[in-house]
This record gives structure tokens, sequence and C-alpha cells, in this order.
């Protein structure tokens, strides 16, 4: 058999290949890109892009060392004679945060928006919709506090969410205070859980001793259970005056705006950076894996990477997620269009001359030629299988008249153009 590609990742690939799903359609990819960037760029944000690999300590004391993501996940980075220090990026904040501090960007209005989209690394167990490289769009927003911020971020990704047609998705909306709330709410739970400890899942007694509120965000039916049993306070019952304030405001825009929300005590959210606003967005036909993105304020990270303070919010869409909730609710997302105009010789003295009449018109529009001789009909099948718009086929007589005719594949309705003409007809066209 020939070799195949890595478990956990996906080709995208062209359309009409066969098996296509729109989860691996590279024109469906490209669409929820496109849309994600009309969105975020009308709110002004700015393209932003960091390399693929960083060092490894930005990862471990950005997305923090107690995560999955950093003590399972990570994917090492070596290179003939190197010392292993580097890894695949698992996410795109930590690093954009290091890329507004390196390259000085403090300097620019504030809050400074910024976005981007590309492969993240996680090397997770797989299943559908958890893979080893996926892809997100990120934005992150610099240099505020304001609660109005958070609340703009969860809109725009309500928005992206609207644009792209998607209806089963809600948004579920928590806080997890400042540190010294945690701090509270950790003790809190160590108290109450400690006594049950033997009941615990392995992971989650791993958990209490580390970071106690990723136990409620478990996969394990008797942690759930447990939890359900002991009835543990959430996490909102535990935020400062401040905290407060801040996540009543998010709420208060929210409601304004009339994006639906749930309170959802139990966001933990699986990175450790966060604090005060943290959400998630989930659709009800993806199954296990439902988030389709999330994020949150995360005030303390660049202080973390040894800068200066600075507030900041943002989040992540996962785009194979949504995708799989795209097609999960049967929403068409067009194929994209195909040549303008086909062009082909009868013989093959002529296919030269073609391909100089569709080079030329190529600053025009879309323009393909057959490399090799084709009789009509076999022209006007090749233009269709294409998805061409016109058509058209050049012999003796055409060459000479400096005429083409073209032809309208949808209707079969013919029309005389001359070749010289063939930019202007196309513009006119396209
Ligand atoms: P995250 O929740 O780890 O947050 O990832 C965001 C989204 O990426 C998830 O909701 C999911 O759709 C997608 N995703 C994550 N892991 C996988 C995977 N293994 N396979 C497929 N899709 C996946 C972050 O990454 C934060 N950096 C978000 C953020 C930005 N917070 C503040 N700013």
């Amino acid at each position: 058999m020939a070799l195949q590609r890595p478990k956990g990742t996906q080709d995208h690939l062209p359309e009409g290949s066969p098996k296509l799903s729109l989860d691996v359609r590279a024109s469906a990819f490209a669409q929820v890109q496109d849309t994600a960037r009309r969105v975020l760029e009308r709110s002004g944000a700015e393209f932003i892009a960091t390399p693929l690999f960083e060092e490894a300590e930005l990862v471990r004391r950005g997305v923090g060392g107690s995560t999955d993501i950093v003590r399972k996940e990570m994917f090492t980075v070596y290179y003939f004679g190197d010392h292993g220090g580097y890894v695949l990026r698992p996410e795109g904040t930590a690093s954009i945060v290091r890329a507004y501090l390196q390259n000085g960007l403090r300097q620019l209005p504030s809050p400074l928006k910024l976005w981007t989209h590309g492969p993240m690394f996680r090397a997770e167990n797989v299943q559908k919709g958890r893979l080893r490289q996926f892809h997100q769009v990120d934005y992150e927003v610099l240099g505020s506090t304001d609660p109005l911020v958070d609340a703009e971020a969860i809109w725009l990704m309500w928005e992206v969410v609207r644009e792209l047609g998607l209806t089963g998705v809600r948004v579920k909306l928590g806080s997890i205070g400042d540190p010294s709330d945690r701090e509270a709410y950790n003790a809190y739970l160590r108290e109450v859980f400690t006594p049950h400890a033997g009941r615990l899942s392995d992971d989650s007694r791993d958990r209490l001793d580390r970071n106690p509120m990723r136990i409620l965000d478990s996969k394990s039916a008797g942690d759930q259970a447990l939890t359900l049993e002991l009835g543990v306070r959430p996490m909102l019952d535990f935020l400062g005056e401040e905290a407060r304030a801040h996540f009543g405001a998010v709420q208060g825009y929210l409601s304004d705006w009339r994006v639906p929300f749930d309170l959802d005590p139990s966001i933990v959210r699986g990175l450790d950076y966060y604090r005060r606003t943290a959400w998630e967005l989930h659709h009800t036909q993806v199954g296990a894996k439902s988030a389709l993105g999330g994020g949150g304020r995360y005030d303390g990270l660049s202080a973390q990477l040894g800068g200066p303070e600075v507030p900041a919010v943002g989040w992540a869409f996962g785009i194979e997620r949504l995708l799989l909730a795209l097609e999960a609710e049967g929403v068409a997302l067009p194929a994209p269009e195909g040549p303008l105009l086909f062009l082909a010789a009868m013989d093959e003295e002529r296919v030269g001359l073609a391909a100089r009449l569709a080079l030329g018109a190529r600053s025009a529009a879309r323009v393909e030629f057959a490399y090799r001789a084709l009789k009509p009909g076999s022209a006007f099948k090749e233009a269709d299988r294409r998805r061409a718009r016109y058509a058209a086929v050049i012999g003796s007589e055409e060459a000479a008249r400096g005429v083409l005719n073209v032809k309208t594949l949808a209707t079969g309705e013919q029309r005389a153009v001359a070749a010289a003409d063939l930019s202007t007809f196309l513009s006119e066209q396209a």
C-alpha cells in the first residue's frame, strides 16, 4: 500500500474528489476562513501570522504546566543536532502575545484587535472532530480590561456562526473569577472532594492536587455523579466583587444585543491563562466533541511570559468543527465557480493558438485551455466537467477569420466574439 498520512491529520481536497465530505472540502474550508475574515476585518481586526513552532517554554508558561495540552499532547520538534526545545504550537494565543511583546505592538492604537488562522497541533486521542492537526480561526484583543471588549468578542463569534448559516449553536457563558477567587474556590473543592478521593477517577485524583477545578470538567460519569451528589457549589458563588461586576456587565451587553447565551457555571476551559469571562460555543448535533470554539479573558498571560501587565481577551474556533456542524445541519456551501471560458483547438497545429488566446485573456478572468486537440463534442464535455460557463473551439476557419464561436454551456446559445475582443467580452461577463 502507498504511504498514508499520519493519524489525526486530514487532506483538504479539490471539488469533485471521490467521497468528498464537507470537512475535507478545500473550498468549504476557504469559505469558513473568508467568512471569519469578513466579520473580523469589519470590526477592525488586523491579520497577524506567527511561526508554526515555538519555544517549548512559551507553551509551558503560556498554556500552563497543569494542562493536558502541556503534560500529554505536545509535539516536540527535533532537528539534526538539536536539543528538542521547540514544539509545534498547540494554540495561537501564547504566540500572539509573544509577538505583541517582541515586536513592540503596544505602540499601536489600543485596544489592538488581531486575528489569525492556521494549523494547530495536539497529540490527542483521535476521534471524530478531534484531530492532531486541526485549524483555528483566532481573534485576540490586547490592551483593555473593559467588559465591552469581552462582549464584542462574543458577539463576533456569534456573527461568524450566523453568517455561516448555522442555527443549532448555544453560547455557554461563565466566569472563573480573579486568581484570588479561584484560589478560594480550589481550596473549597479540595475540602469537599478530599474525603471522597477514593471515588474519583485516577485523572481527577491527580487534579485534586494540581488543579481541582478541572474535576468539574471531567468526562468520567463517576466524577460527574459524585459532583452532583456532593452538591458542589459553582465557581460563580466565589466571584469577588470586581469579577462579579465585570461578569454582570458582559451579560448586560449581550442581552442588549440579543446574543442568546446560557449561564454555565461548569465552564472551566482547558488552558490555565484564563481569568474572569470564559465561554464556549457548542453545537447541538456534533456529538461529544461539540465545542465549536471557546475563549475568555487572560489578563495575566503577558506578565506570565515576562512582559508588562497587558489585559486581553480572545477566542478561537475550530474550523473542522464548524464544518462538521454545517454538514450536520445540511447547510450547503456553494461549489466555487469553474473557469469562465474553456478554449480548445480542433487540430494539433492550433493548440498553441488556443493557449495563447487563453493566456492573454487571463487578466480578465479564469480561462483554461485543452493541452491537445479535441473534437467539438469532447471539448464541450470537458468544459462541462470543469464547470466552465463558456466554451469555444478553434478550427482553421475560426483561426483564419480571427473570430471565436463562444457557446454558453447552460443554454447552448452561441455568439461570435472577435479574438481581439476576448478580454473585453470576458470582463463584461465576470
Ligand atoms: P481551545 O478551547 O483549546 O481554546 O480551542 C478552541 C477550539 O479549537 C475548540 O473549541 C475546538 O473547536 C478546536 N479544537 C481544539 N482542539 C481540537 C482538536 N484536537 N481537534 C479539532 N478541533 C480542536 C484555545 O485554543 C484558545 N487559544 C482560545 C483562545 C483565544 N482563548 C483566548 N484567546
